[in-house]
């Protein structure tokens, strides 16, 4: 680490090529055509090179404030997407702003005969009108069923390693995390059953299931998922199903709805939705939830957590998205596909990435990297304890500090890449990274080209 951490950062970056900040910074003109080549012609452009800084953006802004603009490149953390959005949902909003009344309005029948319709043609799943309701986020929707379903203080599980907001959206509810960690067999996660019924008591009648899984990738199939609902339903334990990374799902492979893997899962269960992975759609605050049981709904609804108000901007961008959004997911999903070849490619070309391990998830725009031999090499003892206390020095939270921690804090210092430490995402994170790779692919190649230098230099 001192190789790296010791040395001018600006001489390490020399002739590692013009920098995605750089390129971001120069504005929209900088396209580059090194991503798109696919035999159809495309109608939306990811390679285009365009700037979130200085919109207050949580993946460039906040790294940027944390770490100063000369020390990011390439900010891989918080998912969200790093494309332009889709012009049509632009050409609505803005004539919904024109319209210069924003008073209160009601939830349009049209915003639900979109979500109705794009989950018939994307996955085959007939959801009716009267199974939906909405909220700002999908975490507000999951915390009131979470308080409605589950005993007071009780214990909610997750099958680790999962998404990290879980952890926070269960405390908010007031009850517990319980893990169930997966097993990594030959590459692939898979759901430990005999653990997970182990943990299975009366404090326990919630398990949230992520398909497909952040960070991990894995789009379960409909064996798997009645597999896990059997064990659920022998228990009373009512699925709650997060599958707001489903329409991002790589070549040969095939997200499976819970609700569409027969009508007992579908009646023991809740599935939570959003427009705002798929379409980068975040800020506009719109989600929505579904069952058939009118019994959980009618109980999700008096938790009391969830905030139906969606806002006018939000709904319009949802429902555009839906209505004419097809051609923009079919080819921004295969532009990440694309990416995660890249990826793949450039970790296992040899000694290109000594220390890192990875294969190619099925689904999510997230990439998963085993940094356990990187870890081991650089976060010795001694940089732990300067982490520490330069995290101290600068007035920052310097209790509970991982080791993986000070693995993000040591590839920013060395390479100018950003990268989400595992430890946040339950047991069997140890040693691993999660990197966002739904940014335009020139960017793609400078992390790497920096991430390699780095790794030979360790
Ligand atoms: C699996 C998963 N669920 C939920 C969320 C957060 O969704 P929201 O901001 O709509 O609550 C994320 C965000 O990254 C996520 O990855």
């Amino acid at each position: 680490m001192k190789k790296v951490m010791g040395q001018n950062r600006r001489n390490f970056m020399k002739g590692v090529g013009m920098t995605a900040l750089m390129s971001a910074a120069a504005g929209s003109n900088g396209a580059f055509a090194m991503g798109q080549s696919r035999g159809r012609r495309s109608k939306y452009n990811f390679d285009e090179i365009y700037s979130r800084v200085g919109v207050n953006s949580i993946k460039w802004d906040s790294a940027i404030r944390r770490y100063g603009k000369e020390n990011i490149t390439v900010p891989m953390g918080i998912a969200d997407l790093d494309f332009r959005q889709m012009p049509e949902v632009v050409q609505a909003l803005k004539k919904r702003a024109d319209y210069d009344n924003y008073g209160y309005e009601s939830l349009p029948a049209s915003y639900y005969e979109a979500i109705i319709d794009w989950n018939k043609d994307r996955y085959g799943l007939e959801v009716k009108r009267e199974w939906i309701r909405n909220s700002s986020a999908l975490k507000p929707g999951m915390i009131s069923s979470m308080r409605a379903l589950n005993p007071v203080k009780g214990k909610v599980i997750l099958q680790t390693p999962t998404y990290s907001g879980f952890t926070g959206a269960i405390n908010k509810a007031g009850m517990r995390v319980e893990m169930n960690p997966m097993k990594k067999v030959d590459g692939r996660w898979h759901m430990d059953l005999e653990d997970l019924e182990s943990r299975l008591d009366y404090e326990t009648k919630c398990l949230i299931l992520c398909n497909p899984n952040n960070p991990s990738g894995e789009c379960w199939t409909a064996d798997e998922l009645r597999a896990l609902g059997d064990v659920c339903m022998r228990h009373g334990v009512t699925v709650l199903a997060d599958e707001i990374h489903c329409d991002y799902v790589n070549k040969g492979h095939k997200f499976t709805p819970y609700a569409s893997i027969g009508e007992k899962y579908a009646n023991s269960s809740i599935s939570y939705r959003s427009p705002s992975k798929t379409f980068g759609h975040a800020n506009l605050k719109v989600a929505y939830f579904f069952t058939q049981n009118q019994d959980l709904m009618d109980a999700t609804m008096i938790g009391g957590g969830h905030d139906a108000g969606c806002n006018a901007f939000g709904l319009i961008a949802c429902e555009t998205a839906f209505r004419e959004g097809r051609q923009w997911v079919d080819e921004v999903t295969e532009y990440v596909d694309g990416n995660f070849d890249f990826l793949v490619e450039a970790v296992n070309k040899d000694g290109n990435m000594p220390g890192i391990e990875y294969s190619k998830p099925e689904g999510t725009y997230l990439a998963w990297l085993d940094c356990n031999g990187l870890m081991a090499k650089v976060i010795t003892p001694e940089y732990r304890k300067a982490y520490h206390d330069k995290m101290r020095d600068a007035g920052r939270r310097h209790g509970g500090l991982t080791p993986e921690m000070a693995l993000s804090e040591w590839i920013v210092d060395a390479c100018g890449v950003q990268l989400n430490a595992g430890s946040s995402y339950g047991i069997g994170s140890g040693g691993f990274m999660r990197m966002n790779i739904a940014i335009p692919r020139s960017s793609l190649k400078t992390a790497l080209d920096n991430l390699s230098k780095a790794c030979k230099m360790a």
